[in-house]
C-alpha cells in the first residue's frame, strides 16, 4: 500500500505532521514534488523556524517569499514563513497595545465598564501569548484561498507547535471577537466625540483587516474538516516513542476533526542477515510496525526503509517519492 490514493484525491490541504526528526519535511517536501509533477499547482510552506524546506531542497526558499522551485516538472512553490515576522505584522495590524488607562478618557460613556470587564486579561496584553503561531496561520490561509495554488502542503513543525496551531483558527476567531467589540466600541466612541467636538472621522481600517482575517479562518476551518479536501498524514519511526506521541497527535486531531487516514513508518532498518545489530533492529521494528498498524487499523499505512544517505536534494527527495508512492 502506499499514498498513491492521495494523488487522486482533490486536496486542497496535505498536512504533515509528527515528533521531531522523524522525516516530516522530507517526506512534505517529496509529496509536494509528486503532487506538482501530477500536475497541481502547489504551495509548500513551512512555519518551522529552524528553515527545514532550504535544507530538505538545498536550495534557498529563507527569504519569506514564494519561490518557485527549479528543476521540478510542474508549478511548486516553497515559502518559509518565520512565525516572529509575522507576528510583528499582526501586532501592527492591530495596533500599539491598549493601555488600561486610555479607556479613562471615555469613562462617561454608558456601557465602557462592562466592555472592559468583559475584555479582562486580554487588555493586559494585546497581542496576547500564542499570537506569532496564530499570525503565521492566517498568513497560511491567506495563501491558501486566494485560489492560486491547487494544494498547500503543510510541513509542520514538531507535535507541540502542530498541535496549538490547530487551535489557533478558535483561538484567532474568539481572539478576533474581542478585539473587534473593543475597536468597534471605542471607533464609535471617538466618533461620537468627534461629531461633538468637530474634526475628522477618519476610517479604521483595522476592523476591515480582521474581519477579512476572520472570514478567512472561518472558510478554511470547513476546508480542513472535509476529508475530501484535507489530509494529516502522520509520519512515525518503528519506536514505541513515537507511537505515543502520535497517539496524543491523534486525540488533538480528533477533538478538531481533522481528517488522518495515512500514516508513514519512516527510518525503518532494512533486512540484513550478516548483520547482528541489523538483524536485531529489523526484528524490532517489525515487532513495532505491527503494533503501530494495530493501533490505527484505520490507517493506510507506508513503509520507508531507512536509506543508507541523508535525504537532500531534488534527487534523493524524487528517490523517497518513489518509496512513498510506487512500492
Ligand atoms: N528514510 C530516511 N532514511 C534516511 N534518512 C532520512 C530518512 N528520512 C529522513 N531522513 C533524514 O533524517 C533527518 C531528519 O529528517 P527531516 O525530514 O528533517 O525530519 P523532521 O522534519 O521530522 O524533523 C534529515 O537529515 C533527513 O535527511
Ligand atoms: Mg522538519
Amino acid at each position: 500500500m502506499s499514498l498513491k490514493e492521495i494523488l487522486e484525491m482533490n486536496l486542497k490541504y496535505l498536512l504533515v505532521g509528527g515528533k521531531g526528526g522523524v522525516g516530516k519535511t522530507s517526506i512534505a517536501s517529496a509529496l509536494a514534488i509528486t503532487l506538482a509533477e501530477h500536475g497541481r499547482r502547489v504551495l509548500l510552506i513551512s512555519t518551522d523556524p529552524a528553515h527545514s524546506i532550504s535544507d530538505s531542497f538545498d536550495m534557498d526558499f529563507s527569504k519569506g517569499e514564494i519561490t518557485k522551485v527549479k528543476g521540478v516538472a510542474g508549478d511548486l512553490f516553497a515559502l518559509e514563513i518565520n512565525p516572529a515576522a509575522a507576528g510583528d505584522e499582526i501586532s501592527q495590524a492591530i495596533g500599539q497595545p491598549m493601555q488600561a488607562d486610555q479607556f479613562s478618557q471615555f469613562a462617561s460613556i454608558p456601557g465602557l465598564g462592562e466592555l472592559q470587564q468583559g475584555l479582562g486579561q486580554d487588555l493586559q496584553s494585546i497581542p496576547p501569548p500564542g499570537m506569532d503561531e496564530a499570525l503565521s496561520f492566517a498568513k497560511i490561509l491567506e495563501y491558501a484561498e486566494d485560489d492560486n495554488y491547487d494544494t498547500i502542503v503543510l510541513d509542520t513543525a514538531p507535535t507541540g507547535h502542530t498541535l496549538r496551531l490547530l487551535n489557533l483558527p478558535e483561538f484567532l476567531d474568539s481572539f478576533l471577537g474581542r478585539i473587534l467589540k473593543m475597536k468597534t466600541f471605542l471607533s464609535n466612541a471617538m466618533k461620537m466625540m468627534k461629531s461633538l467636538f468637530g474634526g475628522d472621522q477618519e476610517k479604521d481600517r483595522t476592523i476591515e483587516t480582521l474581519e477579512l482575517m476572520k472570514e478567512k479562518v472561518l472558510i478554511a476551518r470547513d476546508k480542513l474538516m472535509d476529508e475530501t479536501q484535507t489530509q494529516f498524514v502522520k509520519v512515525l519511526i518503528p519506536t514505541l516513542m513515537s507511537v505515543f506521541e502520535t497517539e496524543r497527535l491523534v486525540e488533538e486531531l480528533n477533538q478538531h476533526l481533522i481528517p488522518h487516514r495515512f500514516s508513514v513508518i519512516n527510518m525503518v532498518n532494512p533486512e540484513n542477515t550478516n548483520c547482528s545489530y541489523c538483524m536485531h533492529r529489523y526484528n524490532e521494528h517489525k515487532k513495532n510496525i505491527e503494533y503501530i498498524k494495530s493501533v490505527f487499523p484505520l490507517d493506510q499505512t507506508t513503509i520507508v526503509e531507512a536509506f543508507d544517505r541523508e535525504i537532500r536534494g531534488l534527487d534523493m527527495l524524487k528517490e523517497l517519492n518513489t518509496k512513498l508512492i510506487l512500492e
